[in-house]
């Protein structure tokens, strides 16, 4: 039997790692193993910050954001030679498995990992909801929650002014912050990488809902759609947006308050549960694979599966957004 195990987390962190973490090692002690929590992520294994975990330490993070055992991107961790020095590292502490918690480049790392024999787990740690393995990530809840308060609170200030508020949202390559916040805020206009609209449609759009009587107009766009996919920077749709329609416009971008922040309740429990069942995977010598949730049911596949799967592109919650918002 596996004797000691190791936790990191990676990449952007996301609330629920901690729970995440602090799963992992009650659970692993439950059932007679020793952890280690690895610090900073792939930097601390390639650089040894390797250390006995404690459990009564880490309950005291159950309620925190971030990530108490912190995080880096390394991805300079894709190179062997690099790779090797965190293979030797974990050795020389006798640890055979690793629970990687983060996104689609920490689960590359762990694949790394676990072709050059340590055991390894991912759970899908970003607020992203960029992992297709898993319906849910650890932070997509939590996150979602800040935008969604964090554009309520816009809108109070728009309708008080009868403006047009512009409101950017976190989501490198996946626009789920986006869309489910826009149908939770009612956004009047939702632009993502998807269906990226010229500065012209959005002010059709902008006119249409106020000729529809909506006094306020939340137009949220998923971030690098401006200017990356369109040529055009946030601050000039928005005064783009004002000098055609007469509708006083904002831009804000809402940057990365998203990230921190308390979990959720329900983010606690997936973090919770899915590092329990990754010990449970190793035990039953299950390796090279991830974990994910289809609702409440957990679920786990290879990690090179995983990787491949296609993201899911929310037609039908984009639909319905362009169906009713505006009306
Ligand atoms: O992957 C999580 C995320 O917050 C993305 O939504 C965002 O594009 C990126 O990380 C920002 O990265 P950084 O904190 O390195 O600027």
């Amino acid at each position: 039997m596996i004797k000691k195990i190791a936790v990191l987390t990676s990449g952007g962190d996301s609330p629920g790692m901690n729970n995440a973490v602090r799963a992992v090692v009650k659970k692993a002690i439950s059932k007679g193993m020793v952890p280690y929590l690895v610090y900073e992520g792939f930097k601390g294994l390639v650089n040894n910050n390797i250390v006995l975990a404690d459990s009564k330490n880490v309950d005291q993070y159950i309620t925190k954001g971030g990530t108490h055992i912190f995080s880096a991107r390394l991805p300079e961790f894709s190179d062997d030679e690099v790779a090797i020095k965190g293979v030797n590292n974990l050795q020389s502490h006798g640890i055979e498995a690793l629970i990687v918690v983060g996104g689609d480049g920490s689960y590359k790392g762990a694949k790394k990992l676990s072709g050059m024999g340590i055991k390894c787990i991912g759970l899908p740690g970003t607020i992203d909801n960029d992992i297709s393995s898993s319906e849910f990530t650890i932070g997509f809840d939590t996150a979602l929650n800040t935008v969604v308060d964090s554009i309520d609170k816009i809108r109070d200030t728009a309708e008080s002014h009868a403006r047009c508020s512009i409101v950017e949202i976190m989501g490198r390559h996946c626009p789920d912050l986006s869309i489910f916040a826009a149908i939770a805020t009612g956004a009047e206009v939702l632009v993502t990488s998807d269906n990226p609209m010229q500065k012209e449609e959005v002010l059709k759009s902008v006119i249409s809902a106020r000729e529809n009587g909506h006094r306020s107009i939340i137009v949220a766009v998923a971030e690098k759609v401006y200017p990356d996919i369109i040529n055009t920077p946030l601050s000039e749709l928005a005064s783009y947006i004002q000098s055609n329609s007469g509708i006083e416009t904002r831009a804000t971008v809402l940057g990365h308050l998203q990230r921190g922040g308390k979990p959720t309740a329900m983010e606690r429990i997936l973090a919770t549960r899915m590092a329990a069942y990754a010990i449970d995977l190793i035990l039953d010598n299950k390796t090279g694979r991830v974990v994910g949730n289809k609702g409440l049911q957990l679920i786990d596949y290879e990690i090179d599966m995983s990787l491949d799967l296609p993201r899911e592109k929310r037609k039908e919650l984009i639909d319905l957004c362009n169906e009713i918002n505006s009306k």
